[in-house]
């Protein structure tokens, strides 16, 4: 008989850490209420097709072992056929129909690729009958993020699989723990990337080679997300806005804050926010403001006039990922 499933992952935006993260210092994670939907049927070949993901609708499909695309087909699309398959592969899923809806373009900066792979994991597992906990799903996601990108960290599988807000860090392994928070307002913006998270980071290991006092930048991040983590748990909103600022500040000294991002960090401040920042690698993709509600609009409006693609208005974290009702 066959079945179907539908399931349902968060992306994630980085509160603190990012850049810090990949030198082993703490970062602060939350998964947030934009999810990636994926739909999956049994079947006896595989076939993957879209709604809009990028702007545009887009199809892909394997006939004895081909690969045929559409031509609105790109280099994101065939990342994100990457992803399914190999989640696919790692659940011993040999055919099935997958279908993918995503309100953010792919590699916006919010763990996209991984909320997909969660999404198809936890889908591809209900159709097999196999139960695993949020943690095994992580695990199991961030094995597959590894295979289809070579290093990941563990950030954005975990935050995508466990929900909620997460403090990541290594000590040897990788430690991941969960931070209690119930409401953190925030508006987030979706900009432009000038470059890809990658060339980022190895622009900013090269500056480091160069300006070896950048190290004391990173730990000096890990100190002020160490911060962040208490003024979550106080629920202090005021130091919370100003440990983002001043966590901007150190990314822009790391050079990932380019005009466009410093713009809509200030433009949001302006317009009344507690505290705003670069969200994941920088150079455009995603930039984060605090903001008490009755200021949201303004400072969405701020991230609008300052060149955002999309922008949202969060209240709370989301929970990890679910099946939904067929
Ligand atoms: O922009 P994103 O969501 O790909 O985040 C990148 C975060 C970095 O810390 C810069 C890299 C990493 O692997 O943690």
């Amino acid at each position: 008989m066959d079945m179907r499933v539908r399931s349902r992952a968060p992306t994630k935006i980085t509160l603190f850490g990012e850049h810090a993260v990949v030198y082993g210092f703490p970062a602060i994670v939350m998964a947030v209420p934009i999810y990636i939907d994926v739909e999956m049927e049994t079947h006896d070949s595989f076939a993957l097709s879209s709604g809009p993901l990028t702007m545009e609708e887009f199809g892909i499909r394997v006939k004895g072992g081909k690969v045929e695309l559409d031509e609105r087909s790109s280099e994101q699309i065939l990342r994100v056929f990457s992803y399914v398959m190999e989640a696919l592969k790692e659940i011993g899923l040999e055919g099935a129909q997958v279908r993918i809806s995503s309100p953010l373009p792919m590699g916006a900066g919010m763990g996209t690729s991984a909320a997909v792979t969660v999404a198809t994991l936890l889908g591809g597992l209900a159709l097999i009958g196999r139960n695993v906990s949020e943690e095994e799903l992580a695990n199991m996601a961030w094995e597959v993020e590894k295979k289809v990108q070579g290093v990941a960290s563990p950030m954005d599988t975990s935050a995508s699989a466990i929900g909620g807000v997460l403090k990541i860090y290594k000590r040897g392994e990788w430690i991941r723990e969960r931070i209690n928070v119930k409401r953190l307002p925030l508006v987030v913006g979706i900009f432009e990337k000038a470059k890809n998270t990658g060339e980022i980071v190895r622009d900013v290991r090269k500056r480091m080679e160069r300006v070896t006092e950048l190290r004391e930048v990173m730990e000096l991040i890990g100190k002020i997300t160490l911060r962040a983590q208490k003024a979550l748990e106080d629920e202090d909103l005021a130091l919370l806005g100003e440990l983002m600022n001043v966590n901007n500040a150190l990314l822009e000294a790391l050079g990932v804050v380019d005009k466009r991002v410093a713009n809509a960090v200030h433009s949001a401040l302006e317009a009344g926010a507690l505290g705003a920042k670069v969200s994941g690698a920088g150079l455009g993709g995603a930039v984060i403001a605090l903001v008490e509600r009755d200021k949201a609009e303004e400072v969405m409006t701020a991230f609008k006039l300052s060149g955002a693609r999309k922008y949202f208005f969060i209240e709370s974290p989301s929970r990890g990922a679910f099946l939904l009702n067929t």
